[in-house]
């Protein structure tokens, strides 16, 4: 059955085509595909996109949606989280905001935690959160294990996070727990070996945290190639805390993304210009740390390929909004209301080497976000403020009026 969306105010579709005449608006940036045209229509069918364009030349369809006026954007795509987890660390936080340091050592009292808590725990915590993520507009995302950190309670984590997605990574590299602080190097071999073979069924991703405190460049190699071995994709926690060789690494196992690129140098910069791999930003982390901004400007300037995300987990940034991200983006990291929208959806998508998702051309999933807002800009414009008026994904409506979230009717 198709259906007609019509009467939008604003279509980002992120497309280099619709039907009609060219999109009239397009960034200027040299790194972002961001398109959107006014007075655009839609129309969905088997759960994909069929056809965009003018309102005025859209075709028939077996149901009619009227947007009154309301932008329309790709789904959000969080390309970086870590749902799986229990207890919270809101003290730690508090503590932050006094003045304390963030420390990467934090993690390993969310592994206590998580140790003690039952699966069923695990997987309704990660609900709960997927639910909230949902309800802000976000259609695909990317979950972590890492707060088990032994062969059991990484393999349950990993678990748990496929009930909520299909992007699952396997993190045992998050950092070096406690039973192996004498013997950090026996730990990267069952990282490698036994916690991998366990791990490997359940995940698409493989992701090691390469930093002062966590792991070197060596491990970090030794734990990517072991993944890539077993048939996971390599992606990187890279340059977070200092400077240091994340993005090299990263880019030398052709990861599909180093996250956080918060302390780069010039070389990190133009091998991520010149690579494949997707410069993953996180502006919520240096927000919950109180810590200097990536230089988002640098990057597009350079031609690097930017994502967003919200690194979503209860020690740096316990944020599931990518609405929150983007108006951070824009106003601390200097992102354009287009660079930034691009970012948190088709950048997302590039993260995770997914083509169906974070546009809406012909053919891309039917996976979109209605505001409650005549345009993208709206997400910074009026930062806080929720303006998701409804979600779809796979061409369902999953929440807003007639969604099953809000009654079914309407
Ligand atoms: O992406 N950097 C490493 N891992 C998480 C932090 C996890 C934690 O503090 O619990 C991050 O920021
Ligand atoms: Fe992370």
């Amino acid at each position: 059955m198709s259906t007609l969306i019509t009467n939008i105010g604003e279509l980002v579709t992120n497309a280099a085509d619709d039907s009609g005449p060219a999109p009239v608006s397009r960034a200027a940036g040299p790194a972002t595909g961001f398109a959107a045209r006014p007075d655009a229509a839609m129309v969905i069918d088997g759960g994909l996109v069929a056809w965009t364009g003018p309102a005025a030349a859209a075709p028939a369809a077996d149901d009619m949606v009227d947007c009154a006026g309301r932008a329309v954007l790709p789904g959000f795509v969080d390309s970086h989280s870590h749902l799986v987890f229990a207890g919270e660390r809101s003290a730690e936080f508090a503590a932050r905001m006094a003045g304390a340091d963030y420390r990467a050592g934090g993690i390993r009292s969310t592994v206590n935690a998580t140790r003690r808590a039952p699966d069923e725990l695990l997987r309704t915590n990660a609900a709960r959160l997927a639910q909230e993520m949902l309800g802000q507009g976000t259609t695909t995302f990317e979950c972590k294990s890492g707060y088990g950190l032994t062969v059991a309670d990484e393999r349950r984590s990993l678990l748990a996070a496929e009930t909520v997605t299909a992007e699952v990574t396997y993190l045992g590299a998050h950092v070096v727990p406690d039973e192996f602080a004498a013997d950090p190097a026996g730990y990267v071999d069952l990282v490698c070996g036994a916690m991998l073979a366990a791990c490997a069924p359940h995940a698409r991703w493989v992701d090691v945290f390469c930093e002062r405190g966590a792991f070197g460049a060596d491990e970090a190699r030794a734990v990517l190639a072991a993944g890539r071995a077993e048939g996971l994709i390599p992606r990187v926690h890279a340059n977070q805390l200092g400077p240091g060789p994340g993005v090299q690494v990263a880019i030398e196992a052709a990861a599909a993304s180093a996250d956080h690129c918060t302390h780069l140098s010039d070389a990190d910069v133009d091998a991520l210009a010149g690579g494949g791999t997707v410069a993953t930003l996180l502006p919520g982390v240096e927000f919950s740390t109180r810590q200097p901004y990536p230089d988002a400007r640098r990057l597009l300037d350079a031609g690097v390929t930017v994502a967003l995300a919200t690194d979503c987990n209860p020690g740096s940034c316990f944020t599931s909004s990518m609405p929150w991200c983007i108006a951070l983006a824009v106003r601390e990291m200097h992102m354009s209301t287009q660079e930034a929208v691009w970012a948190a959806t088709a950048g997302g998508a590039r993260a995770l080497l997914r083509a169906d998702v974070g546009h809406l051309g012909p053919g891309a999933r039917a996976d979109f976000t209605v505001l409650d807002a005549p345009s993208h800009s709206y997400l910074a414009y009026r930062p806080g403020v929720p303006l998701v008026a409804a979600v779809w994904r796979d061409g369902v409506r999953v929440r807003g009026p007639g969604s099953a979230a809000d009654g079914g009717h309407g």
